[in-house]
This record gives structure tokens, sequence and C-alpha cells, in this order.
């Protein structure tokens, strides 16, 4: 038994925030960042919004196109580092907004690659006939965790939220491999020192400005570049299958350089490559459901097609996997 993506959902604040506006907020240009990252503007939440309202949105998208209701669902798993709250999870809050009182739900925390982690536990419990159906959200509210003094930072982050519903499937389609790694030797490349055990939120913590996410953005791009292709060819290899045979890759949106570098290596032409980094910047454990629902929903992947999604991100952590749509 393998699993297979029943249907695909989205959501996307309404408010946008343009290279433009950003030039007003700190020290940069909408040539440095077009430039360096491949962002022109990115999506922010209202100020009731939480990660569990964007993921509502997302899910409930991804139900109807599978002409399913929240009771079809037994496993709801939330791809995020920004829960509404640390406890509970907010795949707690997202059950009970959904009224699906069928289903375990639980986080997983992989940033950027959390939406690749939270599908390979996902695809194990399909797998294993430990769930029939599985509603998987990868949901982000980074703005709420955003320095916007701090313009190495505040120019990539983004909100959004995309999902998936996986089914158990006997045909030669669904997910085929899906692997996922980590290295904690490289844990402080990205991290948001306060606000957990270690260092409680307090008044020297708000004054450094400690309670936002940091990231040593030229290293982590390097490990970048050079992790992703090593798991893009290797998933290839798992998966019997040659670059040239993959008809989309949807890979984690966190530069237009990484994904362009990425494509180069694996001699893959562009067309063939997700991008929207444009639209909606980095928006971490929700960049590849988003980019998949927006290829599914504009045609570019049909019934056969190889489809390799990639990510990298905080941890480290990195992961791919190979689908048979
Ligand atoms: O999503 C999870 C994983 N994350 C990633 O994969 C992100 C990886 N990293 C990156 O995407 C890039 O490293 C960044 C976009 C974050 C930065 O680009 P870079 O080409 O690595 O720039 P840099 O950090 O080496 O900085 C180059 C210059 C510096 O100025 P000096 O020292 O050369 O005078 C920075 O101070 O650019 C300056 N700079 C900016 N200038 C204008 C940094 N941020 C900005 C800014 N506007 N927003």
């Amino acid at each position: 038994m393998r699993a297979k993506i029943l249907s695909t959902g989205s959501y996307i604040p309404e408010r946008v925030i343009t290279n433009f506006d950003l030039e007003k907020m700190v020290d940069t240009s909408d040539e440095w960042i077009t430039e360096r990252t491949g962002i022109k503007e990115r999506r922010i939440v209202a100020d009731n919004q939480a990660t569990s309202d964007l993921a509502y949105e997302a899910s409930i998208n991804a139900l109807k196109k599978a002409g399913l209701t929240s009771q079809d669902i037994d496993l709801i798993i939330v791809a995020t580092v920004t829960p509404d709250m640390l406890v509970p999870s907010a795949a707690c809050i997202l059950q009970m907004k959904l009224g699906a009182s069928k289903a375990v739900a639980f986080d997983i925390n992989g940033a950027c690659t959390g939406f690749i982690y939270a599908l390979s536990v996902a695809e194990k419990f399909i797998r294993t006939g430990a769930a029939k159906r599985a509603l998987v959200v990868g949901a982000e509210t980074l703005s709420r965790f955003t320095d916007w003094t701090d313009r190495s930072i505040c120019v990539l982050l983004a909100d959004g939220a995309g999902a998936v519903i996986l089914e158990g499937t006997k045909k030669d389609e669904g997910i085929k491999v899906i692997d996922i790694f980590s290295d904690g030797n490289m844990w402080d490349f990205i991290h948001m020192p306060a606000g957990g055990s270690k260092m409680p939120v307090d008044e020297t913590v708000l004054k450094k400005r400690l309670n936002f996410i940091k990231m040593r953005g030229n290293e982590t791009f390097k490990v970048a570049v050079k992790t992703l292709e090593e798991v893009v060819v290797a998933t290839l290899q798992k998966g019997g299958i040659e670059s040239s045979q993959l008809n989309l890759l949807v890979p984690h949106q966190a530069n237009i350089r990484i994904i362009q570098a990425m494509a180069k290596r694996l001699s893959l032409p562009m067309e063939k490559v997700m991008v929207n980094i444009d639209k909606y910047g980095n928006t971490s454990a929700a960049s590849i459901p988003i980019a998949l629902d927006e290829a599914n929903e504009s045609g570019k992947i049909k019934k056969g097609d190889n489809v390799m999604l990639a990510a990298f991100g905080a941890g480290l952590t990195w992961g791919a996997a190979l689908i048979k749509w």
C-alpha cells in the first residue's frame, strides 16, 4: 500500500507587503531584495488571525476539492514553527475548528522542511493502515516572530498555509520515496533565542529583541544548495528515475538563487521548477503545500507525472519526496 495525495488546498492572507513598503521601514531596496532573493511581495496575516485560522482555510479548501468532510479524516498533522500558542498544538485547535472529532491531531516542528516531515509521518500511518485518511498541513504566521527592524530577516519571511489530503492506494501511484534528515550541530544557523524554556521572555529579552527569528543567511545558503542537490539526487536514485524524467520539482521557496542553483546542478530547465517566491516570500513549512496547490490548480501537474518535493531549513533539517501523481 502507498499513500497518495487526493487533493491540495491553500490559503494566502489578504494583506500584501511589497518591497517598496519595506523600503520605508528599513534600510533596503526593491533592487537588493529582488536580486538577492527573488521576492517582490509577501502576505501577512490580519491582526485577528493566528496559524490555526490559516490552516483551517487551507484545510477546508483541500477537503472541498476531495469531496470529503472533516468526519472523513482520522489523522491531522500540522507542520509549523509558529503555533497559536506553545500549548496546545495548532493541530488540536484546527481539529476543534474543523469539528474533526474522529481524528488524532498533533504538530511537527521541522521548520522549513516541516511539511515533508509531516508528510513522511502521515505516509507511514497510511501505509501501515493506522490511518485511513490524513490531513497534512503546513501553516505559518512568521510575521509575528519577525523583527521588523532587522533588514537581514524581515524582507524574507511571510505567512500562509497549504494542505493535502492523503489516502491509501494499491495502484502504482502516490508517494514512491520520502526521506527526511536532520543535523542538530548547526542548530544556531536559524533560531529564535527566547520564548522557550532556555530563555523565557523578560524585559532584557524584549530590549535585546531576542524573541525574534535570527538567521546566519550566507552560511545557511551554502549548505542549502549542496544539501538540496544531494537529497534530490538520492531520492531520484531510490525512485529509479533520472532527473530528465521529472515533470515538476516543487522546492521550498527560500531564495530564487538557491532554487536556480539547484535546478542547474540537476540539469532541470526552470519550466520544470515551481516558483512563486516572488509573490509569497519564505513561508517556511507552508511554502511547499502552497506551491503544490498552485501547480495543481494551474494544470502544471497531470496524472502520472513524476513530482519531486524538496526542502531545507532550521535544525538543520532537510528532506525530499518523489510522488507519482
Ligand atoms: O528557509 C530556510 C532556509 N533559509 C535559507 O535557505 C536562506 C539562505 N540565505 C539566503 O537566502 C541569503 O543568504 C540571504 C538572502 C539571507 C542574504 O543574501 P546574501 O547574498 O547571502 O547576503 P549577505 O548576508 O552576504 O549580505 C550581503 C550584504 C551585506 O552588506 P555588506 O556587509 O556587504 O556591506 C548585508 O549587510 O547585503 C547587506 N544586506 C542587505 N542590504 C539591503 C543584508 N540584508 C539586506 C537588505 N537590504 N535587506
